[in-house]
């Protein structure tokens, strides 16, 4: 099997993706797999890049990066003979490089987790891991995620959404209190979150969060631990499977589980499998599979929840394209399922494929 991965991207998440990339390399058995990495700058330009996992590793707190140095230029065309996907040189005529199978967009955020590449990867009829146009979209927007979730009966906390040039309302700074989170409704790995405990303190956190989206979602603050759980699309069109759930302990000196925490510090502390009443694990659980199917989700995606000091559950958001780093939850929690790094791969790039 020739499997595209396809790492870095447009969006501010660009780094990890480049390090959940180098861990995926890792983690693909050479003797089954040939394996094509195709970079893609900041900027959009996709290279053909060595995929060396020694290069794409976070080093002295400094995220790995893909530049137009990183390899050679190359476009993607769709097979006219069939479905595929063409690796072309584009200087020498085009001379094809590889015809893929499967594509692995191992992408977060904007144009990667979205559904944009997602789209463009329907349009030339090829296999890929993970949620389709719809789910990555709908899971990508905070508000869309909130809404249909809900509709199915998950619950979530209080907030709201200011779009383009909207201001908080004196009714809604009094429906949320304090603390509120103020996020961008797009984006990810906690880019342009702040957790504000002062309401003067609002317009700049908007501000911050709209060099991301311009549209804003506001949270109420839930008190609460934060648990995760891992979903994968049932084998042989089986219902989703959730994994063991994940307790991330914010031990150190942070507001929230913010960038730095999650990828730059040893600020957090991780509890596999988290300690939980089996009841509240079990109800966790059958959330994330329902919140997996609402959204139409695919493959793979990891659901964050809170859980209060009463033990009420909240959903806090969907991702499709979770993080494959060293630190990352999503392969952890599936290892402590019986399912180990190389196996869960594996099992993403089959269920694609079917
Ligand atoms: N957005 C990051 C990569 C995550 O959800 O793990
Ligand atoms: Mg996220």
């Amino acid at each position: 099997t020739r499997v595209a991965i396809v790492f870095g991207g447009r969006s501010p998440e660009h780094g990890i993706s480049c390090v959940s990339a180098g861990s995926v390399f890792g983690a693909l058995d050479p003797d089954e797999y040939e394996v094509v990495p195709v970079g893609i700058t900041r900027a959009g330009q996709w290279v053909l890049t060595s995929g060396d996992p020694a290069q794409l590793a976070i080093n002295a707190r400094q995220l790995p990066e893909i530049t137009a140095e990183s390899g050679d230029d190359i476009v993607l065309r769709a097979d006219p003979t069939g479905n595929g996907l063409m690796v072309l040189d584009p200087t020498e005529g085009p001379r094809v490089l590889a015809d893929v199978d499967v594509v692995f967009p191992v992408l977060h955020g904007a144009y990667g987790e979205d559904g944009t590449i997602q789209g463009m990867l329907e349009m030339a009829g090829i296999p890929y891991v993970g949620a389709n146009v719809f789910a990555s979209a709908a899971a990508m927007d905070k508000e869309f995620t909130k809404k249909l979730c809900a509709a199915e009966g998950i619950p979530v906390g209080p907030y709201t959404v200011l779009r383009n040039g909207m201001t908080l309302s004196e009714q809604d700074k009094e429906r949320l209190g304090l603390p509120v989170f103020v996020k961008p409704s797009r984006a990810g790995s906690s880019f342009g979150i702040t957790r504000v405990t002062d309401w003067a303190r609002l317009d700049e956190a908007v501000a911050t969060a709209r060099q991301f989206d311009p549209k804003v979602i506001i949270e109420a603050g839930i008190v609460g631990r934060e648990i995760e759980c891992g979903v994968l699309e049932g084998e042989a069109g089986g219902v989703p499977e959730a994994s063991v759930l994940a307790e991330v302990r914010v031990v150190a000196d942070h507001d929230f589980y913010d960038f730095e925490a999650k990828y730059l510090d040893d600020s957090c502390e991780y509890d596999i499998p988290a300690g939980l009443p089996e009841k509240v694990t079990r109800q966790v659980q059958e959330y994330a599979v329902r919140a997996f199917t609402a959204l139409d989700c695919a493959g793979l995606a990891r659901a964050d929840f809170f859980v209060t000091p009463e033990l009420d559950v909240y959903l806090n958001e969907i991702n499709t394209m979770p993080g494959f780093t060293p630190t990352s939850m999503f392969p952890r929690m599936w290892a402590a399922s019986g399912l180990e790094y190389p196996k869960l791969v594996n099992r993403l790039i089959r269920t694609a494929q079917r």
